[in-house]
């Protein structure tokens, strides 16, 4: 059966954030072993109780970043959001006894979505927490959307094209 371990490893250096990640941990466990036993009520359950406390915790997480006035504060937010929207739609699809399991599960995509997440996005707050600095996951993140690249025009009669991206040097 599927499951999540948190580990040390997965510590953002805030005891009160890591006590969240592994309380998240414990929501999502509970919410593969009922989509393992097709238990819709519990389902049903582990991702109404995924919903608000994704969402208490989301809310310190900001409040800590507001504090340290975090520069990758609204790009963070914004994923926070987007997480949020969906588990409130698989809230209201469950709440109408939509199976689960016809569609994949939610264990799978959430459980993704929060070691990465952990990993990548909230371990840049814990550095920044630490040195002041971005450091070298700042420069990959904006390395990943990089903005559009300007036109250039190539003379009279030819469209214009787009310069060639080229990656964010990350020395
Ligand atoms: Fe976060």
């Amino acid at each position: 059966m599927q499951r999540v371990e948190w580990s040390a490893f997965l510590s953002v250096g805030n005891a009160r954030i890591d006590q969240d990640h592994q309380r998240l941990f414990e929501i999502l466990n509970r919410l593969a072993d009922a989509e393992a036993r097709r238990e819709r009520a519990v389902v049903a359950a582990a991702v109404e109780e995924m919903a608000r406390y994704a969402g208490e915790h989301f809310a310190r997480e900001e409040e800590l970043m507001e504090a340290i006035r975090y520069p990758l504060l609204a790009e963070h937010r914004r994923q926070h959001r987007e997480l949020a929207a969906k588990v409130e739609a698989w809230r209201t699809r469950v709440a109408r006894r939509w199976h689960p399991w016809h569609g994949g599960t939610f264990f799978a995509v959430l459980a993704h979505w929060l070691v990465s997440h952990i990993l990548e996005d909230d371990r840049m707050i814990a550095d920044f927490c630490r040195t002041g600095k971005v450091g070298h996951r700042f420069r990959r993140a904006k390395a990943k959307t990089p903005p559009p690249a300007p036109l250039r025009e190539v003379g009279w009669g030819q469209r214009p094209i787009r310069e060639a991206r080229t990656p964010m040097s990350l020395a």
